[in-house]
């Protein structure tokens, strides 16, 4: 199974400079999300590696072999795209059997793949209908199933579910993530729903303004952002952010206030502590980590606004008495009714701090 690599590679559409020297690879059989939001280059990227679109700088390696210049047919990939096209006048099986039958398989062999692929995708009791007799998101599983039965080594998806409501869309991320088991093919999936990409890769590449921000592994990328604007993207609520100022540092900490709230500082530790006292900082905490204070030396006072009930969780969206948003995330239910004024702390292991160019200081 190969692999892909692409380095420093720039795509131009006349004066738009889309892609802005972009460099990462993505080893044999994993899976890879490309994140960020609208506009930053993501489809650009992805059909620079299909190669339906020429590469502006730059290479592309598919299996270390140089690939700016081989035809996309060539190239040994299968393409997942948002806007199913079902061939209307075949049925599922059909649809699902005519690429293998153009690539003249044996019938044992296409026999073989559409079942499999059936199986594996939850579609064997849709094989005798047709297109228009099914729901969204089962037009869409056999899209995906036309597109990876022709067992491809590197498979790409352009944002394949962004059609799909809430629900579809986690089963269907279910059947992908099962297939991509079975199957072991390398892939490259462009999604604007960061949590799409937590669950389903073992690599994230967050891109913003044609340019990436930060690869990692899902948790590093969660617990680890190297900017602001990557903790920022990831998590459901995201992280909340704080303005606050550095009063000093010693022996692997910093002394953080928060503004508005001078009265107590919280001590967090950090690697490389050299800040000057009045540096302004932006404090980020996620929303999970914030716990009611009693009788903690460090506390922020917050005003609820709304609190949502989800169950297993509940959702607190409240306020700073400096007027800045902030989410908290608590388990099971809270008796916490909107109005009310809290008081809240958080680990100091837990904070994030950002310089004023949105940098992780760390
Ligand atoms: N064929 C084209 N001609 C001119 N500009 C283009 C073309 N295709 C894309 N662009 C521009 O390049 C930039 C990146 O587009 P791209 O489609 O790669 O973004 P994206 O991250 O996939 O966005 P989305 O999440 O909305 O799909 C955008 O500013 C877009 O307008
Ligand atoms: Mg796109």
């Amino acid at each position: 199974m190969p692999g892909l690599r692409l380095d420093h590679v720039v795509k131009r559409y006349g004066t738009v400079e889309a892609v802005r020297g972009v460099t990462f690879s993505v080893p044999e059989g994993a899976f890879c999300a490309i994140v960020g939001p609208s506009g930053c280059g993501k489809s650009s990227v992805l059909r620079m590696i299909a190669g339906l679109e020429k590469v502006t700088e730059g290479a592309v390696f598919i299996d270390g072999r140089l690939a700016n210049d081989i035809d996309p047919a060539d190239r040994g990939l299968a393409m997942v795209f948002q806007d199913y096209a079902l061939y209307q006048h075949m049925t599922v099986e059909q649809n699902l059997s005519f690429g293998l039958k153009v690539e003249h398989k044996s019938p044992d062999e296409v026999r073989e793949r559409v079942d499999g692929t059936a199986r594996v995708l939850a579609l064997q009791d849709l094989l005798g209908r047709w297109p228009r007799a099914l729901s969204g998101g089962e037009k869409q599983g056999v899209a995906v199933g036309r597109s990876i039965i022709r067992e491809r080594d590197i498979v790409l998806f352009d944002e394949p579910m962004s059609n799909l409501d809430a629900d579809l869309r986690a089963t269907t991320r279910l059947e992908i993530a099962k297939l991509h088991r079975e199957r072991c093919f390398t892939a490259v999936y462009v999604t604007s729903d960061q949590t799409e990409a937590m669950a389903l890769a073992d690599m994230v590449v967050v891109m913003r303004d044609g340019q990436i921000e930060q690869v990692g592994s899902p948790l590093d990328i969660y617990e680890n952002p190297d900017t602001q604007f990557v903790a920022g993207f990831i998590g459901s609520p995201t992280m909340n952010f704080l303005p606050a100022v550095a009063r000093g540092s010693r022996g692997g900490t910093v002394r953080v206030a928060l503004s508005g709230l001078d009265a107590s500082e919280i001590t967090v530790p950090m690697q490389h502590p050299r800040l000057k006292p009045g540096t302004p900082l932006t404090l980020g905490i996620r929303p999970e980590h914030m716990t009611p204070a009693n009788d903690t030396k460090f506390a922020i006072e917050l005003d609820t606004e709304v609190t949502e009930q989800l169950g297993a969780s509940c959702l607190i969206h409240a306020r700073s008495q400096h007027g800045d948003p902030v989410a908290i995330k608590q388990k099971g239910f809270s008796p916490v009714r909107s109005g009310e004024r809290l008081s809240f702390t958080f680990a100091p292991d837990k904070v994030r701090l950002f310089n004023e160019a949105g940098a992780r200081l760390r």
